[in-house]
C-alpha cells in the first residue's frame, strides 16, 4: 500500500513499545489510528501524548484473548474512522519455563494472545479491509523466535510466533491479487516493556510460581531488551515494509546467521534421510524405490 496518507490503521498492543511505534510512524505519514490494548490507562496515556498537535487517533480498551472483544473494537475503529485498510496484529506476552514444569494456563495464556488474538483480528478485520475495496494491509508481529529456537525454556513463546509466521504465510497466499498486503514482523532485541508481559496475565490465567523468563520479573531478558532497538525504529521500519509490501520484516540484519544455522541443520537431515537403509535400501511395495 504505496499511498497511506488518510489511510486507517489498527494497532494491538499500541499502549507500549513497538504498537506504539508503529502509531507515531504512521501519524507522521498522515494516516488516522487507533490504538488497542488492554492496559486502560497506559493506553489513555499513548492516546493522550499522540492526540499532541491535532493527529487523528483514538483509543479502545481491547482483550486479544476474546474474540468479541476484537469484534467489538472492529466495529468501534469503522464507526469512528468510516474505514480501516491497515490491521497490526501486535499484542504479544511470553511465560517461561521448561516443559515438564509450565503449567496449562502458561500455555493457554500465551497461546490465548501470541496466536488466538492474531487470529481474531484477522477474522474481525480482514472482511471490513477486503469491504471498501481501497486495498490495505496485515502485518502481525512474531519475533526471531518464529524462526528460530530461542533456547530451553522458551517453550509457549517459541512455540507461537512459529504459529504466526505460519499464519501470515498461508494468509499471504489467501490475499495475493486482491491488492491487500501480508507482512510478519520478525523483531530481534527491542527496548520494550515485554520483560514484564506478567502484568497483564488475567487472574482467570493464575499466577506462574516459577522463575519466569520472559514474564513476570523478567529478569533474565531485561538487560538484553534495555540494549534493543528503539522501538520508534521498528514504527518507521513496519510503515516502510507496508508501502514497499514486504512480506518477511527483520528488525536486526545480523541474525540472518541464525536462519542459516537451522536450514543448515534442516539440510542435514535430509542429507541423512538420503542415506537412511530403511528408506534407500528397499524395493518393496510402498517404498521410495517403487514410486511412493
Ligand atoms: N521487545 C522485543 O525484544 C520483542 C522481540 C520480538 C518480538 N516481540 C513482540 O513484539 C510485540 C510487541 O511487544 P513489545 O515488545 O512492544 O512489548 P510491550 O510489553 O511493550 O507491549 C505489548 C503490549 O501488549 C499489550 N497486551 C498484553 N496482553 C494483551 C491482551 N490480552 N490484549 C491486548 N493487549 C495486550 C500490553 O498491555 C502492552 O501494551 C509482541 O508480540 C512481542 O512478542 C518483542
Amino acid at each position: 500500500m504505496k499511498d497511506v496518507q488518510g489511510k486507517t490503521a489498527f494497532i494491538t498492543g499500541g499502549a507500549s513499545g513497538m504498537g506504539l511505534g508503529m502509531a507515531r510512524a504512521f501519524l507522521d505519514a498522515g494516516m488516522q489510528v487507533m490504538i488497542a490494548d488492554i492496559d486502560a490507562e497506559n493506553l489513555k496515556k499513548a492516546e493522550v501524548e499522540l492526540q499532541q498537535g491535532g493527529a487523528k487517533v483514538s483509543s479502545v480498551v481491547c482483550d486479544v484473548t476474546k474474540e468479541q472483544s476484537v469484534f467489538d473494537a472492529a466495529d468501534k475503529t469503522v464507526e469512528e474512522f468510516g474505514k480501516v485498510h491497515v490491521l497490526c496484529n501486535n499484542a504479544g506476552v511470553g511465560a517461561g519455563g521448561f516443559f515438564d514444569e509450565l503449567s496449562q494456563s502458561d500455555w493457554d495464556w500465551v497461546t490465548a494472545v501470541n496466536q488466538m488474538g492474531v487470529l481474531y483480528g484477522i477474522r474481525a478485520f480482514l472482511p471490513k479491509i477486503k469491504s471498501h475495496g481501497e486495498g490495505g494491509h496485515v502485518v502481525t508481529t512474531s519475533s526471531m523466535a518464529g524462526l528460530v529456537n530461542s533456547g530451553a525454556g522458551w517453550g509457549p513463546y517459541n512455540s507461537t510466533k512459529y504459529a504466526v509466521v505460519a499464519m501470515s504465510e498461508v494468509l499471504y497466499s489467501e490475499l495475493k491479487g486482491i491488492n491487500i498486503g501480508c507482512s510478519v514482523l520478525c523483531p530481534g532485541a527491542v527496548a520494550t516493556n515485554i520483560g514484564k508481559a506478567g502484568r497483564h496475565r488475567p487472574s482467570e490465567y493464575g499466577k506462574s510460581e516459577r522463575k519466569l523468563i520472559v514474564s513476570g520479573d523478567g529478569s533474565a531478558v531485561n538487560p538484553l531488551l534495555a540494549k534493543g532497538l528503539n522501538p520508534n525504529i521498528v514504527g518507521k521500519l513496519v510503515l516502510e515494509g507496508i508501502q514497499q509490501d514486504e512480506f518477511y520484516i527483520f528488525t536486526d540484519p545480523r541474525l540472518q546467521s541464525s536462519v542459516d544455522r537451522r536450514f543448515e541443520r534442516i539440510k542435514r537431515g535430509f542429507e541423512w534421510s538420503a542415506r537412511s537403509r530403511a528408506l534407500v535400501d528397499t524395493n518393496s511395495p510402498g517404498s521410495i524405490k517403487d514410486g511412493a
